[in-house]
């Protein structure tokens, strides 16, 4: 489990990267971090089993197992499948775990629905700028929940929710989730409208009918009668999208070619398209893609959009990627406020980037290795990629943000040639 000593030792490792001429072979991605976040807090909808397949080891899973189980879940984890059973009760959730992981604020729909009152203290904002949660709060108070602030937590009071018409001012991914999950539980029917469209949150929808939710999908509007009891059930968590993302641009960046397996093709069409576009080959296969990196990219904008557009965890990634182009692009970050603080990072390597308001422009560079200091989980795998791209050795210090979100990260890319190894405690 994720305990201080262990995050004071992964802050204290840093990862050494030497400059790589090529990533070559296959590599199989791993479950959904993301989505097996919201599914395991949907488990509190039930006090059966239920028993979770491809379900990724890292640290953010942990922390959400150590929250399950305060909240009164036994949870058995191994091989990545998880098997979690238990009657939720009501708890404050503590402070620690909850500011440690911005997704604890999905357990608030769950024990809603079971009528469990409770605080939660309001998640801390995080590296990537203001984190609101507003989106939930104002769905869930259209079913019904009350709560007060005070001393930094939301004090929920214990009320019956029972089903609203929802429109989301925003598609945010959590709030459609953590609705999904309130409805499904409560009486009456919900129509949640503008809702996020994200394979994450469909992947949550399929566990809830697995449990037996009466719930229909249609476009970006869910349509929910909730059910008193739901039950458990075997379920296997779809694959990380953005971790087969993150390869696939670390061997258009680095160079080679590189098969990643075991991803939905589909759910990247955004990132693929984007990578033809650049000259890198791209082979879809069932199960997989291969990529085949350029000699020398094209520069091509992108700029992040709510799915099905380019997915705004990729950005640092194809921000480093169009280091290597041979023309200036722009990248436009439509959706967090703050993640572009990667960019002094990168510019110790010597890139060439220079960011006004929410544009990035990008210049062809030659980097050169330097010392790194991450800063949240997917600029951690972009400096990384990137001092395997800079000539010279670069180090990338406080691995905590990366073991927060890919598994067997450095494994996977030394199976692949890279020349990177892990040092410190
Ligand atoms: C989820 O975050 C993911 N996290 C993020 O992945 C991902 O980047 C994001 O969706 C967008 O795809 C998990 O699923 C655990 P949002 P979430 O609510 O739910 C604003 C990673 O690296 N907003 O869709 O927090 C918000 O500030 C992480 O794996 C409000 O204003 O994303 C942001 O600007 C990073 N009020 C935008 O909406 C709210 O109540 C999108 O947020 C909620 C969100």
């Amino acid at each position: 489990m994720v305990n201080k000593i262990l995050k004071a030792r992964r802050e204290k490792t840093h990862a050494e990267c030497l400059f790589t001429e090529r990533l070559s072979g296959s590599v199989k991605i791993s479950g959904s971090k993301n989505a097996a976040l919201s599914i395991l807090a949907a488990t509190l909808l039930t006090d059966e089993e239920c028993v979770l397949e491809n379900v990724p080891a890292l640290d953010d899973v942990f922390v959400i197992f150590e929250l399950l189980k305060r909240l009164g879940k036994e949870i058995m984890f191994s091989k990545n499948t998880a098997k979690i059973r238990g009657k939720a009760k009501h708890e404050d959730l503590p402070e620690n775990l909850v500011r440690k992981l911005r997704a604890s604020v999905l357990v608030m729909g769950p024990l809603l629905a079971r009528r469990k009152k409770g605080s939660f203290a309001v998640p801390g904002g995080c590296a990537l700028g203001e984190r609101p949660i507003d989106i939930h709060l104002d769905g869930l108070r259209a079913l019904g929940a009350e709560y007060k602030i005070s001393q930094g937590r939301m004090v929920f009071g214990k009320r019956s929710l029972k089903g609203a018409d929802i429109k989301l001012r925003f598609p945010s991914v959590g709030a459609t989730e953590n609705l999904l999950m309130a409805a499904s539980g409560i009486p009456g029917k919900t129509v949640i409208s503008n809702a996020a469209e994200e394979p994450e949150v469909h992947d949550l929808y399929l566990f809830l009918k697995a449990m037996g939710a009466d719930i229909s999908h249609v476009k970006n509007t869910y349509v929910i009668s909730g059910k008193k009891r739901l039950a458990g059930c075997r379920f296997s968590v779809m694959p990380d999208r953005i971790e087969a993302g993150t390869f696939l641009l670390a061997a258009a960046t680095v160079g080679g070619e590189v098969k990643v397996q075991n991803v939905i093709p589909g759910h990247l069409s955004s990132v693929t398209r984007a990578l033809s576009a650049t000259g890198a080959g791209v082979r879809i296969f069932s199960g997989g893609i291969k990529i085949t990196a350029a000699a020398r990219p094209e520069a091509a904008d992108i700029e992040t959009k709510s799915y099905p557009g380019f997915p705004t965890d990729l950005q640092p990634l194809w921000a480093v990627y169009m280091l290597k182009a041979s023309g200036v692009s722009r990248i436009k970050e439509n959706i967090f406020s703050g993640r572009f603080m990667y960019v002094d990072e990168l510019k110790r390597l010597n890139a060439k980037m220079f960011l006004e308001r929410d544009v990035l422009t990008v210049r062809p560079s030659r980097l050169s290795g330097a010392s790194l200091l991450a800063c949240d989980l997917r600029a951690s795998a972009a400096m990384i990629i990137a001092g395997l791209a800079s000539h010279g050795k670069t180090t990338v210090s406080d691995l905590s943000h990366l073991f927060r979100g890919y598994e067997n990260f450095f494994k996977k890319l030394k199976l692949l040639g890279a020349n990177v190894s892990i040092k410190g405690a």
